[in-house]
C-alpha cells in the first residue's frame, strides 16, 4: 500500500478543536515513514502547545514568519522547499478564506503560496458553517487553484450539531497524504469508466430508474486521471461536474451506455463499471403520455444485457473490474458475480447502509480479486477511490 517512506511532509495546524488531533497524525504520517515538521497558527496555539508537537515530531516547530531567530535557522523560504507535501489539518473556515484569496498574512499562508509542493486541506468547521455559501465557494476556489481535499467527514461535533465538517480520521488524512504520491500508478493507460444510473424510459415524461447519484464513479474518474490516466467517463444523468482531464460521454438508457462502454473498451486498457445499470426497461415506450385508466396496471419489462459482462467477453478485452451492489452476504455473492461476468475484480458494496453505497459521500468496501481481497475502511468516496486505483495498480498485468 502507499507510503511516505524518504517524503517531507510539512503539517500545518490551524486553529479549531481539531487542533489536538494533529498530533496523532503526525504518529499516523511517521508511520507510513515520513519526515514531519510542524508549522502552527496563534490560533492553533490556543488548543495544543507547540511543545508537544516538537517533541512528537522531532523538530523545531515553527510559527512566526516576522522572526529573525526563526528566519536564521529555517526560514519560510527554506521550509517551503523543503516540503514534499503541505498538508494543512485542521484547515479553519477562516485559513480556507484566506488560502482561496492568496494572503500571505502568517507564516502557514505564506509557505502555502511560496511551496511548489502539493497542497492537501483537511477541512473543519461547524457544519453550518460548512454548508454556508462563502465557505463552500472558497473550498471550490482552493480545488480550482489545484488544492486537494480530504474530508470533511459526517458525524457529531464538538459543538453538538451533526453533519460535515469534522475533520477527518488521522489515518485517513495520512492515507490520502500517501496516496498522492502514487500519481504514476497508471500513467499511459486508457482507462473507461462507466457511473451513475440509467433512465429507462416509459413514455416521454416517465422514466424507471434508482438513487445512483454518480458520485462513487466520478470519484474514480478524478482517481484515475490523477494517477496519470487518460480517463473517459460513460455517464448516466447525474448533478456532478466531469473531474478535470477527465472526458465525459453522457447517455441515458442501458442501451445507450452499452453501445459507449463497447465501442470505448476497444481502445480501453482498463474498464471499471461503477455504474447503476437498471437489469430491465419497459418492453415498449409510448410515444404519447401514459394515461391514467384503470385501478391496476401492469408493466411488461423486459432484460437489458449485461454492459460489463459484454465488454469483459470482446477480444482483446480490457482488465474489466465491475461494482456489486448487495445487502447480505456481500463479499460471496461478489466473488460468484465476478465469476459469472468473467471480471479480472470486483469491488463489493454493503448498500443496505444508509451512510454508504448509493447516493452518499462516503463508502466502505472489499476489493476481490480472483486469489485476494481487500476492505476498505469508510471514507469519503475519493478516497475509496484512490485505494482502488492501487489495487488495480498492483494487479494489471504488464501486457494489460
Ligand atoms: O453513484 P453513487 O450514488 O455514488 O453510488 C455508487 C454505487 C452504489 C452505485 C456503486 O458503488 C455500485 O455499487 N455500483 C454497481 C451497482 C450495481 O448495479 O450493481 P449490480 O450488483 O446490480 O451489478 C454488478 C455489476 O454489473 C456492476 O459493475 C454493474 O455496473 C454491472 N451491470 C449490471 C447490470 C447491467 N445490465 N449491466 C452491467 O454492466
Amino acid at each position: 500500500m502507499a507510503h511516505l517512506i524518504n517524503r517531507n511532509v510539512l503539517l500545518g495546524v490551524s486553529g479549531g478543536i481539531a487542533a489536538y488531533k494533529s498530533a496523532e497524525l503526525i504518529r499516523q504520517l511517521q508511520e507510513l515513514g515520513a519526515e514531519v515538521r510542524v508549522i502552527m497558527t496563534r490560533g492553533a496555539q490556543q488548543f495544543i502547545t507547540p511543545l508537544t508537537l516538537q517533541a512528537l515530531s522531532g523538530n523545531p516547530v515553527h510559527t512566526e514568519l516576522l522572526d529573525s531567530e526563526a528566519e536564521l535557522g529555517m526560514g519560510h523560504i527554506e521550509l517551503a522547499r523543503w516540503a514534499d507535501l503541505l498538508l494543512i489539518a485542521p484547515a479553519t473556515a477562516d485559513l480556507i478564506a484566506r488560502l482561496a484569496i492568496g494572503r500571505a498574512d502568517d507564516l502557514l499562508t505564506t509557505v502555502a503560496l511560496a511551496t511548489a509542493a502539493p497542497r492537501l486541506i483537511a477541512p473543519a468547521m461547524n457544519q453550518q458553517m460548512w454548508h454556508d455559501k462563502a465557505c463552500a465557494a472558497n473550498v471550490e476556489r482552493l480545488e480550482s487553484l489545484g488544492m486537494s481535499l480530504v474530508g470533511p467527514a459526517v458525524g457529531e461535533q464538538a459543538c453538538g450539531d451533526v453533519g460535515p465538517g469534522r475533520m477527518e480520521q488521522p489515518a485517513v488524512i495520512a492515507a490520502s497524504a500517501a496516496a498522492l504520491f502514487q500519481s504514476g500508478l497508471l500513467q499511459g493507460k486508457r482507462v473507461l469508466i462507466s457511473a451513475g444510473p440509467t433512465q429507462e424510459a416509459l413514455d416521454p415524461v416517465r422514466y424507471i430508474s434508482n438513487h445512483s447519484s454518480g458520485k462513487m464513479g466520478y470519484a474514480l474518474a478524478r482517481a484515475c486521471a490523477d494517477a496519470g490516466a487518460r480517463t473517459t467517463l460513460v455517464s448516466g444523468p447525474v448533478n456532478l461536474e466531469a473531474p478535470a482531464k477527465v472526458k465525459r460521454v453522457e447517455v441515458q438508457s442501458a442501451l445507450q451506455m452499452l453501445d459507449q462502454c463497447v465501442e470505448l473498451s476497444a481502445e480501453s486498457d482498463i474498464f471499471i463499471a461503477c455504474a447503476a445499470v437498471a437489469d430491465y426497461r419497459p418492453a415498449e415506450v409510448q410515444t404519447q403520455k401514459i394515461k391514467k385508466g384503470a385501478e391496476f396496471t401492469s408493466l411488461e419489462l423486459v432484460r437489458n444485457p449485461d454492459i460489463v459482462a459484454t465488454v469483459s467477453s470482446t477480444n482483446p478485452r480490457p482488465f474489466t473490474v465491475g461494482f456489486a451492489a448487495e445487502t447480505n452476504d456481500v463479499v460471496q455473492y461478489a466473488r460468484g458475480k465476478m465469476q459469472r461476468k468473467g471480471l479480472d475484480m470486483i469491488v463489493a458494496n454493503d448498500v443496505s447502509k444508509q451512510d454508504i453505497g448509493f447516493n452518499s459521500d462516503e463508502n466502505a468496501v472489499t476489493v476481490v480479486w480472483p486469489d485476494g481481497e481487500h476492505s476498505l475502511a469508510q471514507s469519503s468516496k475519493l478516497n475509496i477511490a484512490r485505494q482502488v486505483v492501487e489495487l488495480i495498480a498492483g494487479q494489471i498485468k504488464p501486457e494489460s
